[in-house]
């Protein structure tokens, strides 16, 4: 494993990209950023733009300008991000990409690897279809896979689980339509840096991990 990883995960919504995030965290001690996730917990309290939150909720992406900022803001330029860092969700256009590499480039660095989580808009769908969060820690769950030990309750605090607001199938179809649109390019852009890895997705989380982690060892 190379020491520091810089990670981006790639892939379509639902393919799994916050689940792995969590097992490098886990596994490796690299902090990971979802900025998803960071606008729900922003939203949760309060303190996000109307106008924001309702380009999210039906599935439209927030403006590379502003996802650039907040990346750089709250995470890039934090001392948590310093010795290596797993990014979820960012980028997702090639303006975001070129924004990272310029980022990086001028502290000398780059990144290590771009994981591209490989999975058919079909399964993403059922996962989606199927996912609960709680609402109090983000813990994630899925009715179909990774169900919580009380049905519909968090393992971790109890709370009643929820979807969430831009799981409604509209909004999922605007949300794959969209990683075709302008996020899909991505694995040609990393891949002709060389520093593209793809897994197939459909396997178990667990086996999903394993695999990252071999095609990581065997790139240092
Ligand atoms: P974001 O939160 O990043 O959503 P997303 O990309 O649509 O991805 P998801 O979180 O839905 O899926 P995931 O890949 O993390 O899958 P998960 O691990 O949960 O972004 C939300 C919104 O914020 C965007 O639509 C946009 O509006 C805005 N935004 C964020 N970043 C932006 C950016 N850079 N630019 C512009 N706008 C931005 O897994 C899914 C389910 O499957 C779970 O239930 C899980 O338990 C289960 N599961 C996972 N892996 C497996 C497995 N191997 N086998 C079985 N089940 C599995
Ligand atoms: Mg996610």
């Amino acid at each position: 494993m190379v020491e520091h990883p810089r990670i981006v995960l790639l892939g379509l919504p639902g393919s799994g990209k916050g689940t792995q995030a969590a097992f490098m965290t886990k596994a490796w001690g690299v902090p990971a950023f979802s900025s998803g996730e960071y606008f729900r917990n922003l939203r949760r309290a309060g303190a996000l733009s109307a106008e924001i939150a309702a380009k999210i909720s039906a599935g439209g992406l927030v403006s590379d300008e502003d996802v650039s900022a907040i990346v750089v803001e709250a995470f890039l330029s934090t001392q948590r991000a310093q010795a290596g860092f797993v990014l979820d969700g960012y980028p997702r256009t090639v303006a975001q990409a070129a924004f990272l590499d310029e980022y990086l480039s001028k502290q000398s660095l780059g990144l290590s690897a771009v994981i591209y989580i490989d999975l058919p808009e079909e399964v993403a769908f059922k996962r989606i279809a199927g996912r609960r969060i709680c609402p109090q820690d983000g813990d994630v769950y899925n009715v179909h896979y990774s169900p919580s030990s009380r049905e519909g309750f968090c393992d971790r605090c109890g709370s009643a689980l929820v979807q969430r607001d831009d799981d409604r199938e509209e909004s999922v179809s605007v949300r794959m339509r969209k990683y075709d649109e302008v996020t899909k390019v991505l694995t040609g852009y990393y891949a002709r840096r060389h520093i593209l890895i793809s897994v197939d997705g459909s396997l178990t989380p667990d086996d999903v991990f394993c695999r990252i982690a071999q095609e990581l060892d065997d790139k240092a």
